[in-house]
């Protein structure tokens, strides 16, 4: 148990999906995963752990932003004893030749957040995924014939904002999208010497000021959820 989460030692795998929304995570374990049980539902930020093709698998919520993604992240690395965290999200692209159901598997995460400074004197605005499972993504969406694009994100810290125009930062390291996340888990990951990784599918084309619908949203997701299934399930039997 730790203080954000209720889980007990073991509870959890040392595998992780974190999409963004509790609903999100209770849809995937209890539509995807073989014997889903409930562990942690504090803050009502759901946990589930199951199995996948025989492999034992935890998806659970990070919330919304670096702060809260932050405090999971931390959590399930150094109390849980978790090996690799998968982010599964949505994001708005910034890059006009994006459409909306694009994959994208992130490289990098660009941001304007001191989160990395602030907790562990990590300098600079752009992170990278963290161990091998970027490359283990890359093959297996290969392998699925799944288009995926590779690069690098923004992780913004505002979602309202009376700016113009995006963030110069994110422009000047060629960001294909922004969400809201990454950054801090390739921070916690970097710090504890972990792995993680973030895969997003376009929700918005922000150019473009077009929106998933939220019928689309549930299908959308689908191919983003199955890639990041047979990553977790072929993960385990590589660890
Ligand atoms: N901004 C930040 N995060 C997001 C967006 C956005 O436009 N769309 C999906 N996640």
């Amino acid at each position: 148990m730790s203080i954000h989460i209720s889980a007990a030692p073991g509870e959890i795998a040392p595998i992780v999906l974190l999409p963004g929304d509790p609903l999100r995570a209770k849809y995937i374990a209890t539509t995807f995963l073989s014997s889903p049980q409930l562990v942690s539902e504090t803050r009502n930020c759901l946990f589930y752990t199951g199995s996948y093709k025989g492999q034992q698998i935890s998806v659970g919520a990070s919330g919304m932003g670096c702060p809260s993604i932050g405090i999971y992240s931390y959590e399930l690395y150094t109390e849980y004893q978790v090996n690799t965290i998968i982010r599964i999200g949505t994001c708005g692209a910034y890059d006009p030749a994006l459409q909306l159901f694009d994959l994208i598997n992130v490289k990098q995460a660009v941001s304007e957040s001191t989160f990395a400074l602030h907790a562990w004197g990590i300098k600079g605005s752009v992170l990278n995924s963290q161990g091998n499972t970027y490359e283990v993504i890359n093959q297996l969406a290969k392998q699925k014939k799944l288009p995926l694009q590779e690069g690098a994100i923004h992780s913004s810290d505002v979602f309202y904002s009376n700016q113009e125009g995006f963030s110069p930062l994110a422009m000047e390291h060629g960001c294909l999208a922004v969400e809201m996340e990454s950054f801090a888990l390739f921070a916690n990951a970097t710090h504890c010497k972990k792995n993680a990784a973030c895969l997003l599918t376009v929700s918005d084309l922000i150019a473009a000021k077009q929106k998933l619908t939220p019928e689309q949203r549930e299908k959308a997701l689908l191919p983003m959820i199955d890639l990041a299934l047979d990553t977790a399930a072929s993960l385990k039997i590589r660890n």
